[in-house]
């Protein structure tokens, strides 16, 4: 989806109190930041935010994180969330840099909701469950931890599937047809166009043993 760049974006974001700036500055510190222990779930690629804000909304025990590298789609969320919500923020970085914002075992739960696909073999690096992707949940995740995963695309999902299962994660659930299986669902702005579309939508759900010896 092409997005009209918004200007004066990174301005908007320097001036949000939702958004956190110098975010590694935070490293190890992120329950200590939120002034509670309440366990700490992050989207990463966020888009425009309707997923997580009505996350947050329902689970005020919960301290929400919107990843998100486009300053203008971050923006977009921005206008969505009211002072009614204070258990979330939001990061404007690359997913590369996860384990330079968060150490061993900060997260508890990751919400990958159509991560961009990257079809071609050669982009195979960029996707968000590449080996190396891989690698930075297991060593941020802690150990009651949780991967969600939701797409469109039926060969992102495969080849998600072999990633998960080659990286010795627990598959917990998994669904072909999410709409079809569950009722109330939260959704994201991409997953409401496709279902309107009649796509179908495909779920994941996993977990890493931290404790176990592979
Ligand atoms: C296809 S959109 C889906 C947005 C939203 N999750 C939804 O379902 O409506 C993918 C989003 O992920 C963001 N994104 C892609 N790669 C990313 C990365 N490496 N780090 C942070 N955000 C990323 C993109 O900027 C885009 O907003």
């Amino acid at each position: 989806m092409r997005l009209r760049k918004i200007k004066n974006a990174d301005e908007i974001l320097q001036n949000s109190s939702i958004v956190i700036k110098n975010a590694e500055m935070n490293f190890g510190k992120w329950h200590s930041y939120f002034q509670n222990q309440n366990p700490i779930y992050l989207e990463i690629g966020m888009g425009k935010g309707k997923f997580i804000i009505e996350h947050a909304r329902r689970n005020p025990h919960i301290n929400f994180m919107g990843f998100e590298k486009e300053p203008t789609v971050i923006c977009k969320a921005l206008r969505k969330i009211d002072d009614s919500i204070n258990n979330l923020k939001i990061i404007c970085d690359d997913a590369e840099n996860l384990d330079k914002i968060f150490s061993e075992g900060e997260i508890e739960r990751i919400f990958l909701n159509f991560s961009d696909p990257w079809p071609k073999n050669r982009h195979e690096k960029r996707r968000l469950t590449y080996d190396t992707k891989l690698d930075i949940y297991k060593k941020i995740l802690n150990n009651n931890n949780k991967i969600e995963l939701k797409t469109d695309n039926r060969h992102f999902f495969e080849y998600s599937l072999m990633q998960f299962n080659k990286n010795k994660f627990t598959f917990s659930n998994l669904s072909l047809n999410l709409h079809e299986d569950y009722d109330d669902i939260i959704t994201t702005e991409y997953e409401d166009k496709f279902k309107e579309m009649g796509k179908q939508i495909y779920y994941v759900e996993v977990s890493y043993g931290k404790n176990e010896t592979l």
